[in-house]
């Protein structure tokens, strides 16, 4: 079931963190340690999720979740920062600027990017599998992908005009979809095996996921989110909720999730714990 499943890659991929990020030395390691605690490990879920329904084995698995939870880290360590969203609350703790300062921050950030990089070139894969996990990587991760999504995002703050529909869906899955992509597809990528169907569901997934964020900065609980809640609209951000109203959003996020479910159609019952968790971001009060 679905949240044994989360729980038990969410375990996983911690134990397997701290493992990986010991060796860092001074407040530089004990920043990263910091900035990779908590969360969901939904991105990590899906990758071990994806690789078991390809039969990947094991440790490459749980290296690429380690590594895909890394980026993320890095990237709301950044997206945190004063000049970006400045928040000091993450995960119900203060923000790595806050804790430490911004340097460090910054720093922090480009380590636990780099050392994603090395989890995945490092895996026990064969070659081509190695060099199109940590290729995808890059595209997901870089100007291609979340950094070009967070620079639309930062820029539609102060547009002259509000961003269309296909404006908003855009800079959404650039900036949250691509690593999830990443994530569901890790597995077929492992494997060898045709990653399609998972980038279908991903896509949907990820802009469900958005949508369930922005839903949730507008009407959310501080206690349960670990972050402030409020600071969209007090920003000018572009989002679903303020562009289709609260209704319209959850309305949209409801669809995208049908549109997931649907595309896990070729795996048939394998992938019942993909569809509830489709079912689950959209639901989700943290
Ligand atoms: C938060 O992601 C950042 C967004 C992409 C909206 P999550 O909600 O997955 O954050 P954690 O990992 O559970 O803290
Ligand atoms: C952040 O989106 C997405 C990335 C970090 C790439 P948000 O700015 O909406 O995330 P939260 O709400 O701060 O978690
Ligand atoms: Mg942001
Ligand atoms: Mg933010
Ligand atoms: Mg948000």
């Amino acid at each position: 079931m679905f949240q044994n499943a989360l729980a038990e890659a969410g375990a996983a991929v911690s134990d397997h963190l701290d493992d990986v990020l010991a060796p860092f030395e001074g407040e530089l390691g004990a920043a990263m340690r910091y900035a990779c605690g908590g969360g969901k490990r939904l991105r990590a879920f899906l990758v071990l999720e994806s690789a078991r329904l390809h039969g990947v084995a094991r440790s490459p698995a749980l290296d690429a979740a380690a590594a895909i939870e890394a980026v993320h880290a890095y990237s709301l360590v950044h997206d945190d920062m004063p000049c970006m969203d400045d928040d000091d609350l993450r995960r119900g703790l203060p923000t790595v600027h806050v804790k430490w300062d911004e340097a460090m921050a910054v720093l922090t950030g480009d380590a636990l990017q780099a050392v994603a990089f090395e989890l995945v070139t490092d895996a026990d894969l064969p070659d081509m599998a190695r060099l199109c996990l940590a290729r995808g990587l890059a595209r997901a991760g870089g100007g291609h992908g979340m950094v070009l999504g967070q620079v639309l995002d930062i820029a539609a703050e102060t547009a002259a005009t509000p961003l269309t529909l296909d404006q908003i869906k855009r800079l959404q899955a650039l900036k949250t979809g691509a690593l999830f992509e990443w994530s569901a597809t890790a597995g077929a990528v492992m494997a060898g095996a045709d990653p399609a169907p998972l980038a279908r569901y991903a896509e949907a997934f990820g802009l469900a996921f958005q949508i369930a964020d922005d839903i949730l900065d507008v009407e959310g609980d501080e206690a349960q989110t670990g972050k402030r809640v409020g600071k969209d609209a007090a920003a000018g951000k572009a989002t679903f909720v303020s562009l289709m109203g609260l209704d319209g959003a959850r309305a949209e996020a409801q669809r995208l999730v049908d549109l997931a479910c649907d595309a896990l159609a070729p795996y048939g019952e394998a992938a019942g714990n993909l569809r509830e968790a489709a079912r689950f971001v959209i639901s989700r009060q943290s």
